[in-house]
């Protein structure tokens, strides 16, 4: 299986990369191959809503009239066979570099042909509090409503806290082997090992 993870952290050795790294940790153990996009590094531009209606071609071709990195993004993510949206909290929702790229993408999964490659694919959702740690929730909750409505299939939304990281991140290596091995096989092992 090979996984891509979307991080919306500027930062590679920050909490959301750290918590992004354990769930890689662990897929990659049980055998998947994986790759991180950090989205502050790409071209990303916000969307223009190009017509009078708010629309463009998004809605009629399922791609975006913006020249930058998004559609190379989005390539990565439709030859992956699952996903992760990783980003840190910021005033208890996305960052903007997450919510940029989500917003434009979502606009071309409204086609079908945008949709394809997409649809249905696994996709777990990471939201790392970094600073008093409250709002991880609340952006879970944001996460999971756009990413749901580009058509994913959201398996987990994890919020994570700066005074439950490492806990978490033992979880998210779990929920990488978990990824990787599929739900049925992981749940006959792990009866075996209790
Ligand atoms: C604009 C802004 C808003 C923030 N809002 C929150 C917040 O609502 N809750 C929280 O716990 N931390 C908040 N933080 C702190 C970040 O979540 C924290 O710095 C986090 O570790 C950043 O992720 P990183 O380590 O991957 O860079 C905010 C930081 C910034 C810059």
């Amino acid at each position: 299986m090979h996984i891509v993870a979307i991080l919306g952290s500027r930062n590679p050795k920050g909490r959301t990369a750290q918590a992004t790294n354990a769930l890689l940790q662990g897929a990659s153990q049980a055998g998947s191959t994986t790759e991180t996009i950090l989205l502050t590094e790409r071209n990303i531009k916000r969307c223009r809503q190009c017509e009078d209606t708010g629309w463009g071609i998004c809605r009629t071709e399922g791609r975006c009239v913006i020249e930058d990195d998004f559609a190379a993004v989005v390539e990565k993510i439709k030859g992956a066979d699952a996903v992760v949206f990783a980003t840190p909290v910021y005033f208890s929702d996305l960052s903007e570099s997450m919510r940029a790229f989500l917003d434009r993408l979502r606009r071309t999964c409204m086609h079908e042909r945008g949709r394809h490659g997409i649809a249905d694919k696994p996709a777990v959702g990471i939201c790392v509090a970094g600073g008093g740690g409250g709002g991880a929730p609340s952006c879970a909750a944001s996460l999971e409503k756009v990413v749901a409505r580009c058509g994913f299939d959201i398996v987990d939304v994890i919020p994570v806290r700066r005074q439950n990281l490492e806990m978490k991140k033992e979880i998210l290596r779990i929920i990488g082997r978990w990824l990787t091995t599929g739900m049925e096989t992981f749940a006959a092992n792990e009866t075996e090992t209790v």
